[in-house]
C-alpha cells in the first residue's frame, strides 16, 4: 500500500515556535508508512483578494493548493492569538474556500500550549473555519507542553492516519459510530462531530461508546469551548439543546452536567447567554 501522505501546517510564523516543534516531532512518532511534508509558505501568501483569484492565481497560492491536493491528510498546529486563530492561517484557509482542497479531507488540529486550558478558543475558531469548508476535522484539543506531549501528539496522528486510510478505502473519514439521536441532532451542521469522536477515543474503541460516555464527552466539549463559542459550533449545538430539553432526558442530563462544570466563571455567563428560553426555564 502506498504511504499515507501527511502535510503539516504551522499557524505560527516565528522560528522558535512550540507549534513548529510539535509538528517536527511527528515523523518520530509515526508508523513507517507515513510520509510527511511541511508546508512552509504561509508567509508568502498574499492577503486574500477575490481579484487576485481570477484567472491564474499567484504562484504562492498555487503552491499552497498543490501541497494540500497532493496530501491524504493535514496536521495543523496553531497558537491562539487574541482568542482566535492566527491571521496568517485564516488567510491561507480563505484562499482554498472555493477551490475545495480540504473538502472531506481529514484535518487534525491542535495547539501546542503552555497548559491544557490555553489555546482552546483559537482552536474553536479554527474548527469553525474548517467546518465551513466541510473538512473532516479531528482533534480540536490543545496539547500541553510537558511529559505527555509526545503521547498526545502520537494519538492524534494515529487517528488522522486511520481517517486517511478510511477515505482511501472509500469510507467516510470519521467512523460511523451510532450516537444517541438527540446528540446527532445537536451536532448536525456543526464541526463538532470529529472533535467529539476524537475525545471519545472512537477511533480506538472496539465497542461503541455508551450513551453516558457520549453525554459526558459532549458536555465537556461544549463546556471547554463555550467561552469562545462560535455560533455555528458550540453556540449552534446549544441552541439545538434548547429545542430538545423539553422532551429528552438525555438533553436535560447534558444541560445539568454542563452547568455543573462551569461554576461562576465567564464561561457560565456565556453558556447562559447562549441557551434558549426552554433550557433556561429547565434550569429553574
Ligand atoms: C499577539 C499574541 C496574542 C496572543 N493571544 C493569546 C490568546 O488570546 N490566548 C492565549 O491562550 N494565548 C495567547 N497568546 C499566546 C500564544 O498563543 C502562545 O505563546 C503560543 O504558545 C505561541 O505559539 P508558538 O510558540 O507556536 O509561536 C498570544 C500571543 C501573542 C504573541
Amino acid at each position: 500500500m502506498p504511504p499515507v501522505r501527511v502535510v503539516t501546517v504551522c499557524g505560527s510564523l516565528q522560528a522558535r515556535s512550540g507549534n513548529l516543534a510539535l509538528l517536527e516531532s511527528l515523523p518520530g512518532l509515526a508508523p513507517c508508512d507515513v510520509e510527511f511534508s511541511a508546508f512552509t509558505g504561509l508567509r508568502a501568501l498574499p492577503h486574500f483578494d477575490l481579484d487576485l483569484n481570477e484567472g491564474e492565481p499567484p504562484l504562492a497560492v498555487r503552491a499552497w493548493r498543490e501541497a494540500l491536493r497532493s496530501s491524504d491528510a493535514v496536521f495543523m498546529a496553531a497558537p491562539e492569538y487574541g482568542h482566535s486563530l492566527p491571521g496568517a492561517l485564516k488567510n491561507a484557509v480563505d484562499w482554498i474556500f472555493a477551490s475545495g482542497e480540504l473538502y472531506r479531507k481529514p484535518v487534525a488540529v491542535t495547539a501546542s500550549s503552555p497548559g491544557p486550558e490555553r489555546g482552546r478558543r483559537g482552536l474553536a475558531a479554527l474548527c469553525q473555519t474548517l467546518g465551513a469548508l466541510e473538512a473532516a476535522v479531528l482533534g480540536g484539543e490543545p496539547i500541553a507542553r510537558g511529559p505527555g506531549t509526545d503521547a498526545a501528539a502520537a494519538r492524534l496522528l494515529a487517528q488522522l492516519v486511520a481517517a486517511a486510510r478510511r477515505v482511501r478505502a472509500g469510507q467516510p473519514a470519521l467512523p460511523e459510530i451510532a450516537l444517541p439521536p438527540f446528540v446527532e441532532d445537536v451536532l448536525r451542521g456543526t464541526s463538532l462531530r470529529g472533535p467529539l469522536l476524537t475525545r471519545l477515543g472512537a477511533y480506538d474503541l472496539a465497542a461503541p461508546p455508551t450513551s453516558d460516555e457520549v453525554l459526558a464527552a459532549l458536555a465537556a466539549l461544549l463546556a471547554d469551548s463555550v467561552g469562545g463559542a462560535p455560533l455555528d459550533g458550540p453556540g449552534l449545538a446549544l441552541a439545538r439543546l434548547d429545542a430538545w430539553v423539553d422532551g429528552s432526558e438525555g438533553a436535560r442530563a447534558l444541560l445539568d452536567s454542563l452547568v455543573g462544570r462551569l461554576d461562576e466563571s465567564p464561561a457560565l455567563h456565556a453558556l447562559l447567554a447562549a441557551l434558549g428560553p426552554r433550557a433556561l426555564a429547565c434550569l429553574g
